[in-house]
C-alpha cells in the first residue's frame, strides 16, 4: 500500500494517535472565558492542503520571500552548517524549503516531523526519491510532544545536529513558549549545534492584514476548517455558516490574531458537552508573532544561542536567522 512506500532511504514513523487527548484539549480550550483552540489543530489533511494554497497567494508574501531568500543564501547557510549534520525540521509540512539547503549541504539524515500523516507520507517520499543519499525520516506527530530521547534513538551518536524551523512557525508561540521551545532546541542540538529560524518581520499593518485576509478566501477556509474538522472527527455540530473568519494585526502585541466569530447566539455540541456562544463571541484560533532582528536576537541570547547571521530580503519582509548554541 502506498501508505508505507518502501525505499531504502525512507522510514515513516507514526506516533500513537492521541485522539482522546486531542478532543480533551479542544474541549478544555472552549471552556475558557475567552474560548480558544490551538493552531496545531488546523493541520488535518484538508487544513494542510489549504495552508499550501495560502502560501501561493499574492497576499501571503511569506513563503515566496523565504523561499527565494533560502535559495539565494543557501551557500552561506551551508557554510555555517558545515557537513555531516543531522537536520531536524519540526512542523515540516510539505518539506519544500529544506530542498534549497540540500543543494548546498547534504546531511546524513533528515528528520521531518508533522502532525498531518498524509503530508508526511507524501512529502518524505518525494524527498527520499530526489535525495537518495540522505536517510529520510518522516515522523507523524505533534512536535512539541516528541521528546529528545525518542529522536536521539534515530541519530548516530557522533553526529552533530541542527534544527531547521522555517516558515515563521516560531510566531505561533507566545514569548514564554518561544523561550521554552528554544531552550528545548538547545538541549537537543547540544554545544555547537546550529539553529536556522525563519521569521516574519514587523511591518506595516496594512500588508500584514492583507496576508491573513487573502481575497481568494483560503485563510478564511483554513480558519473555518477547524470547525468542519470537529464536526467530522468528533461528531460535533458547529454551524459553519454562523461563524466568521477574523484576522487582525495587534500592533500593541506585535502579532496577528485569528478568531472565529459567532455571528449569532447559538450552541454547539462537542464530545457530549454543550458550548454556548453569544452573538459576536470569538474563538481565538491563532497568534502569529512578528519579529525584528533585535527581538529575535535577545530571545535567542536569553536561551544561550548566539546570532551568527541574519538574512533578509530587500523589503525586509522576512528574516532567516542562523544561531549556534553554546
Ligand atoms: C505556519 C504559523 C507561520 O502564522 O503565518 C497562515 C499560519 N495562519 N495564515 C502564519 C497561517 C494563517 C502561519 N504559520
Amino acid at each position: 500500500m502506498d501508505d508505507h512506500p518502501s525505499r531504502k532511504n525512507l522510514k515513516i514513523i507514526v506516533k500513537p494517535s492521541q485522539i482522546l487527548s486531542e478532543l480533551n484539549q479542544i474541549k478544555k480550550g472552549l471552556r475558557n472565558k475567552t474560548k480558544e483552540i490551538a493552531p496545531k489543530f488546523f493541520y488535518d489533511a484538508k487544513g494542510s492542503e489549504l495552508f499550501n494554497k495560502i502560501c501561493e497567494t499574492d497576499a501571503y508574501y511569506q513563503t515566496r520571500t523565504e523561499m527565494s531568500l533560502l535559495h539565494r543564501r543557501a551557500n552561506d547557510i551551508g557554510d555555517l552548517l558545515g557537513d555531516n549534520r543531522i537536520i531536524l525540521e519540526p512542523g515540516a509540512g510539505n518539506m519544500r524549503k529544506v530542498r534549497s539547503l540540500f543543494k548546498a549541504v547534504k546531511p546524513e539524515r533528515y528528520l521531518g516531523i508533522d502532525i498531518s500523516k498524509k503530508e508526511v507520507v507524501k512529502s518524505s517520499h518525494a524527498l527520499a526519491i530526489d535525495f537518495p543519499k540522505i536517510l529520510i525520516f518522516g515522523i507523524v506527530g505533534d512536535f512539541l510532544l516528541i521528546d529528545n530521547d525518542e529522536l536521539s534513538e534515530l541519530i548516530p551518536d557522533a553526529c552533530s545536529r541542527s534544527v531547521f524551523f522555517p516558515g515563521s512557525t516560531l510566531g505561533n508561540f507566545s514569548p514564554d513558549q518561544a523561550q521554552e521551545f528554544l531552550t528545548q532546541t538547545g538541549v537537543f542540538i547540544g554545544n555547537g549545534g546550529i539553529g536556522i529560524f525563519g521569521l516574519d518581520l514587523v511591518k506595516s499593518p496594512k500588508i500584514l492584514n492583507m496576508a491573513y485576509n487573502d481575497p481568494e478566501g483560503f485563510t478564511r477556509d483554513f480558519n473555518l476548517n477547524l470547525l468542519r474538522r470537529l464536526n467530522k472527527e468528533f461528531g460535533a455540530n458547529f454551524d459553519l455558516g454562523a461563524f466568521k473568519h477574523e484576522a487582525i494585526y495587534r500592533e500593541d502585541k506585535g502579532r496577528i490574531e485569528m478568531h472565529l466569530v459567532s455571528s449569532k447566539r447559538q450552541v454547539a455540541i462537542l464530545g457530549g458537552e454543550v458550548f454556548e456562544f453569544y452573538e459576536g463571541e470569538k474563538i481565538h484560533t491563532e497568534n502569529s508573532y512578528k519579529y525584528t532582528k533585535q527581538s529575535f536576537e535577545s530571545l535567542a541570547r536569553s536561551c544561550n544561542f548566539s546570532l551568527k547571521a541574519f538574512f533578509t530580503d530587500d523589503r525586509e519582509y522576512f528574516g532567516i536567522a542562523v544561531v549556534t548554541f553554546q
